[in-house]
């Protein structure tokens, strides 16, 4: 390997530090605040889950200062695939852009899962009732959530159609987010009962942390800011900045809503997936809770969105870097969008989305998630040993304590989630490592930086 590094391709950087800010606002408030929140409380950690979120803020933090160190020193949309390539080699770059994959999928599959909660409620206002069996999935007693299933299908056709206008689209739906949640937190206050917040603790400390593993799902789209680093102003000013910002934001959103819902409501009542509306209605404001649906429908679509593409931007990295068959990275000639790969992640989503329980999805997506982030924090201490002279943007301050830390946080919800989804994660892997000794060993290459950029 030559000792070349590789520095950002020169093009027009034409994001600043608030369309960044908005981009990953747009693709971090969803279903976890709007869908998760409630099951959360009623299943995992009662009232205490405000603690939960502090805790998943604290780690989405510290992995996102760790993210910003190596995406302003290697932007690429590749992530942690290209991160991982480069610092460590390709088995473990397969690994984690296989991992990525299954992320993007689950997480764009409990999403849409959870965007059925909303839609059933506000449909349910207007007096229309869709057949249960087509709601929900084999799990919850139902045969298939179709909604999701068809949500899916919509945003999929869409992204094939080329991503132009879809800045203009997402700052609209991200004040969408914003006012519903808002609105909610408005209402519901008045309502609330400090009595509900008694016992605050009923699943105990270990309740917390269980919770804090689920809710981590809330804070998932921070990352996707490391895809846009190619396109920023002042990299390694505004990255780091924007990932704080975009924290900070839903934290304080999400720590007031959840404290007003197990304050309006009894924890145990919040097991349903339109948590935010049921709240509402059971004080009696249906026409306030038939907006926050509404709002809910349109933002959710967004995440999905986002998610979609994501997963199609890693595929389209692996199979130009050969990990994967080239066919997938083709560009179609008319809208420049890999529509292969799109459609791809876009089918696989939709047939979980339509299939499995989103509690269950959302541990699989976080199981995936955090063992990436494990990696990307590892992978800074590593790049710092290994190319010490490599150009760095912005450095993650105090030498290695934070990525350090950044691992140990990553561990620490790793082993609080259930084994059943560990089980399933392992399948995803066991089958990517018959994909790698198949095919990605042969055709793909280590990493050279000079044949690279
Ligand atoms: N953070 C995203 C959501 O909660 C995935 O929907």
């Amino acid at each position: 390997m030559k000792n070349q590094l590789p520095q950002s391709k020169e093009h027009e950087k034409t994001l600043g530090l608030f369309d960044l800010a908005i981009l990953g606002i747009g693709a971090i408030i969803g279903t976890g605040i709007l869908v998760l929140t409630g099951i959360v409380a009623a299943e995992d950690s009662g009232p205490a889950i405000v603690f939960s979120f502090l805790i998943a803020a604290l780690a989405s933090g510290l992995i996102g200062l760790c993210y910003s160190e190596l995406t302003t020193s290697l932007p690429n949309s590749g992530s942690a695939f290209f991160y991982a390539w480069v610092a460590i080699g390709k088995f473990v770059a397969f690994l984690a852009g296989w991992t990525l994959i299954g992320v993007y999928v689950t997480t764009t599959a409990t999403v849409a899962n959870g965007w059925t909660g909303y839609v059933q409620s506000f449909l349910e206002v207007l007096g229309i009732n869709l057949p249960h069996r087509f709601l929900v999935t084999p799990a919850a007693g139902g045969f298939v959530n179709l909604p999701a299933v068809l949500m899916i299908i919509l945003m999929t056709v869409i992204l094939t159609r080329g991503t132009s206008e879809s800045k203009l689209v997402n700052n609209f739906l991200v004040g969408v987010k914003i006012f519903i949640i808002l609105i909610f937190i408005i209402v519901s206050t008045q309502h609330v009962n400090p009595a509900n917040w008694h016992p605050f603790l009923p699943y105990g400390y270990q309740g917390i942390f269980t919770g804090a593993s689920a809710v981590f799902f809330s804070f998932l789209g921070f990352d996707a800011l490391a895809t846009s680093a190619e396109d920023a102003k002042d990299v390694g000013h505004t990255i780091p900045r924007a990932i704080i910002l975009c924290l900070l934001v839903s934290t304080a959103l999400y720590v007031i809503v959840s404290l007003v819902m197990t304050g309006v409501v009894p924890y145990k009542k919040l097991n349903v997936s339109e948590a935010m509306s049921y709240v509402l209605i059971s004080q009696g404001h249906d026409y306030v809770a038939e907006v926050v649906s509404l709002g809910a429908v349109l933002g959710i679509m967004a995440v999905v969105f986002a998610f979609i593409y994501a997963g199609s931007n890693i595929l389209k990295s692996m199979s130009r870097s050969r990990f994967l068959p080239k066919g997938l990275a083709t560009l179609n000639a008319r809208t420049q969008s890999p529509n292969r790969a799109i459609w791809l992640v876009g089918l696989a989503a939709a047939v979980f989305a339509g299939e499995f329980d989103l509690h269950y999805l959302a541990l699989i997506a976080n199981i995936g998630s955090l063992t990436v982030f494990l990696l990307i924090s590892l992978i800074v201490i590593i790049l710092r040993y290994r190319y010490p002279e490599l150009k760095r943007p912005f450095k993650v301050p105090f030498g290695n304590v934070i990525p350090t830390c950044s691992i140990i946080i990553c561990i620490v919800l790793l082993v609080s989630i259930s084994l059943k989804a560990w089980a399933t994660y392992l399948v995803w892997i066991a089958l990517g490592l018959i994909v790698y000794f198949c095919y990605s060993l042969k055709h793909a290459d280590e990493f050279n930086f000079t044949k690279e950029e």
